[in-house]
């Protein structure tokens, strides 16, 4: 890795044993890097990471055929991913990757298809829609714990990561269309999207050492077939809404089949409509569900972290029901919430490409370089935090904000093309914890195996096998 800006060389990985140190790739030299990229079967991303990545502001990340720019400097990334976010939209290689699911939808389109989605879409999102979002997170979660019972009664091992994503994605479906998962189409839906998700996943790394800027990459042809399929399913749910006697409840899809563009009046079309709430599905259940897997499995760990968490359900909810308005007052439950997303950001990467030959600070940049912005390695800096490796929510406590570096924590993303769902995550997370940590205990099976990937989002290599206990 050339050095190229900005290198603190007083940072240092200091040790504090008090605190916990989840699993993590120890970060080595390029060139055993490299190596491991070449011969190790579980090549990921992550594992790929140099430990220079950790340790410069701004650099060319190996020998590639494309250029590929990485930048930490979080006055930078603020520029790139802000003010300058048109001269350098979302990269190609992921939204080739995305579009046989999403069309051209919010999470991928650019310029100004983009500024008019984000403009009927952001209402569905308010403060005012998450509360009413919030009923149906209730149920979700009830129907979770109904099955979890059971298994803590026969006390038969499950995968945590599996139980999260069925969790997320009932949720998502019941606060995009009002219907529990379990419903024939909805299970359709989310069959097609697993299926998708294990096809286009693995096929990256070598594109990116090898790859042109804009080379049409041929999605494989499983991963086209899932989602054809689930774009049909997403048509019919939507044909049910807006169809004779179709129902319009009060939820995503009433708001987004009604919202009309404020400045021409428009609606979205049906395909419009497939797209973007295949956004929703993709960008809604996974993120959230990879969350809370590794935010358990900390919990699990970190001596004393999930007796502190109960502690705070009880003071605040006084033993009740966790309303709306808790969620907001578990302060230990978010800041657990939000340095999970620090060590285990669900989008490790938010790659983008230069349209334009350009600078990036001091570096001249070529027409179609790949510029990663990594929350994966933003977070884990040397410069940037201190005891990054270590768990500790505290650093999020108001107490201790003056010593966060401003622009240096992105899991939502940053700018323009900021998270629409963070709210919604932050609640729906908060509550899932809580409920799941007052109603159990975890133990894990495979802590020593525990190693996390970068896939569509960060996930265990392995899973997570663990077992449940009624408290
Ligand atoms: C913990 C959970 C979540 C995480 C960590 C997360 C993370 C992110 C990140 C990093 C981006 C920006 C990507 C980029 O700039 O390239 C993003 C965008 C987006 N997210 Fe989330 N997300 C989460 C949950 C959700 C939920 C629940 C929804 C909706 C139901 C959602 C919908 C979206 C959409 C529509 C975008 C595209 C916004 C745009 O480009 O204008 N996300 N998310």
């Amino acid at each position: 890795m050339k050095t190229l800006a900005l290198r603190r060389e007083d940072a240092v990985r200091s040790d504090p044993p008090a605190l916990y140190r989840p699993p993590a790739p120890v970060p080595t030299t390029a060139v055993r890097a490299l190596l491991r990229g070449f011969v190790s079967r579980q090549r990921d991303l992550l594992s790929l990471m140099p430990q220079e990545a950790y340790r410069v502001m701004l650099a060319e990340l190996g020998r590639t055929r494309r250029r590929i720019i990485l930048v930490n400097d979080p006055a930078l990334v603020r520029g790139l991913l802000g003010e300058e976010a048109d001269r350098f939209p979302k990269n190609d290689l992921m939204v080739g990757a995305l579009n046989p699911l999403v069309g051209d939808g919010v999470f991928v389109s650019s310029g100004q298809t983009w500024r008019r989605q984000r403009r009927m879409i952001d209402p569905a999102f308010s403060h005012m829609h998450v509360n009413r979002a919030f009923r149906g997170m209730e149920a979700g979660v009830a129907a979770f714990e109904a099955r979890l019972d059971r298994l803590a009664e026969t006390g038969a091992p499950f995968s945590l990561e599996k139980a999260m994503s069925h969790l997320t994605a009932d949720i998502i479906c019941r606060t995009i269309f009002s219907i529990p998962l379990e419903s024939r189409q909805t299970h359709e839906v989310f069959d097609a999207f697993a299926r998708f998700q294990d096809s286009v996943a693995n096929v990256q790394i070598f594109r990116l050492w090898l790859g042109r800027p804009w080379a049409r990459v041929r999605q494989p042809a499983k991963a086209v077939a899932a989602a054809r399929l689930l774009r049909h399913h997403v048509g019919a749910l939507i044909d049910q809404r807006i169809g004779a006697g179709g129902r319009l409840d009060a939820d995503i899809a009433a708001d987004v089949i009604s919202a009309r563009d404020p400045e021409s009046g428009q609606r979205f079309s049906r395909d419009e409509l497939i797209d973007q709430i295949g956004v929703f599905f993709l960008a809604g259940h996974e993120t959230t569900a990879g969350a809370l897997a590794w935010a358990l499995f900390t919990l699990s760990q970190a001596p004393g972290a999930a007796e502190r968490l109960r502690a705070e359900v009880e003071a605040v909810t006084g033993g009740g029901p966790i309303g709306f308005g808790h969620t907001k007052r578990l302060g230990f439950v978010r800041n657990v919430f939000r340095e999970t997303l620090r060590l285990y950001p669900p989008l490790a990467f938010i790659p983008r490409v230069a349209l334009e030959a350009g600078r990036i600070g001091g570096l001249a940049v070529p027409r179609g370089a790949m510029i990663m912005v990594s929350p994966w390695i933003m977070h884990r800096h040397l410069a940037l935090w201190r005891n990054p490796d270590r768990f500790d929510p505290d650093r999020f406590a108001v107490e201790r904000e003056n010593d966060l570096v401003p622009n240096a924590y992105l899991p939502f993303g940053m700018g323009q093309r900021f998270c629409v769902g963070a709210a919604f995550a932050t609640v729906e997370s908060t509550l899932i914890l809580a409920r799941f940590l007052r109603r159990y205990e975890i133990e894990v099976l495979n802590a020593k195996s525990v190693r996390p990937v970068a896939r569509l989002t960060t996930r265990s290599a392995s899973g997570i096998e663990v077992r449940i206990r009624r408290l």
